[in-house]
């Protein structure tokens, strides 16, 4: 029996010490050195490899080694091989130092200051406490339950939205279709941690954008596909969206000529607002392998069905 991990290596690396301290009966293999197949049980993998089945015909559960499981794809899986998406403290924590960072970004005008600099121009806008700036999370997840709790303690008036009815601590929660209206009415800085499903793609689109108040700002987090470019840049020419943060775009990376690059009301981060930590997620794993052999939920589980 063995566990092959099929991702950046050099992080592999940190997994397979980790392994061979704390599970050293089950032997650790970095693709493309995978030994023989049918020993394969577990596999974390950012891409598995086509026609996974065939490939690893005794496979057990596959992980995956970030949060978000949108780059498989689930309909061409084995049936009912379990899939687990990554929830350790490392990714959480640089989610939420991320959207902290955006949120306050935005709230204290910092794309103005940028775009005052580049005039060498020297002005102050009034500043408003948190408490004045509500700020609404599409998702309700680990992610954004992390972040949401982070902003809270700025003092940020916050609001968040899901599938399904949730109550966190401070938060006003809004649930489904019918009070997306009244959230996005409400919401002067809307962050998107949603994952990407037949759903949520071109979900940031003119429709919804129309909902939010006037002068609203975007963090989007989630994935690029969920982003309707096009309806982003005319939000932002008419001011409707004051200015928007990207970390996550579609395609990646963004071709040099794309427009997001030079928008003066638009700051671009390469996919960075969050990456799997080795030790933190290496333990998780371990800690779901012996819940899977000990017959309990893993930490994570993917519905397929649903698609996160
Ligand atoms: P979770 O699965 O824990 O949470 C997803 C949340 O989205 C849930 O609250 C869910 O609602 C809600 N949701 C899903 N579909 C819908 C829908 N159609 N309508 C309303 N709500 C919906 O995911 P995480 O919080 O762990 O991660 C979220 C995403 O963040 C990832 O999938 C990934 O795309 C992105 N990410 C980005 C990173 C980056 O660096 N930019 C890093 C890591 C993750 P409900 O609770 O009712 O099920
Ligand atoms: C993830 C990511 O899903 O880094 O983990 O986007």
């Amino acid at each position: 029996m063995s566990f092959v991990y099929k991702s950046d290596p050099v992080r592999g690396r940190q997994w397979a010490e980790i392994f061979a301290r704390e599970a050293p009966h089950l032997p650790f293999r970095i693709w493309p050195d995978i030994g023989d197949p049918a020993q394969v049980r577990f596999l974390a993998a950012w891409e598995p490899p086509d026609k996974l089945g065939e490939v690893f015909p005794n496979l057990q559960v596959l992980f995956s080694s970030g949060a978000g499981v949108d780059q498989f794809d689930l309909s061409a899986l084995p049936p009912g091989l379990p899939v687990v998406r990554m929830v350790e403290p490392g990714i959480i924590g640089g989610m939420v130092e991320y959207v902290s960072w955006a949120v306050l970004a935005l709230h204290r005008d910092m794309l103005q200051y940028q775009r005052q600099q580049r005039r060498a121009q020297w002005k102050a806008v009034p500043v408003r406490p948190a408490g004045q700036c509500r700020v609404g999370v599409l998702g309700l997840g680990t992610l954004g339950r992390a972040a949401l709790a982070q902003l809270r303690s700025f003092g940020f008036d916050c609001a968040g939205w899901s599938r399904s009815r949730h109550q966190v601590d401070g938060v006003q929660c809004f649930a489904g279709q019918d009070e997306l209206p009244a959230f996005l009415g409400r919401t002067q800085i809307l962050v998107c941690l949603l994952p990407l499903t037949d759903e949520t793609r071109g979900f940031l689109n003119a429709a919804l954008f129309a909902q939010l108040p006037r002068g609203a700002g975007l963090v989007q987090v989630g994935r690029g596909p969920q982003l309707v470019p096009g309806d982003l840049l005319a939000a932002l020419d008419q001011g409707w969206i004051a200015d928007a943060v990207l970390d996550v775009t579609d395609p990646e990376p963004l071709p040099p000529a794309h427009p997001f690059w030079q928008h003066p009301n638009i700051w671009l981060t390469p996919h960075i607002a969050s990456m799997t930590q080795p030790d933190t997620a290496a333990r998780v794993v371990l800690d779901n392998l012996r819940r899977f052999e000990a017959g309990e939920e893993m930490v994570g589980r993917v519905d397929r069905a649903r698609g996160y």
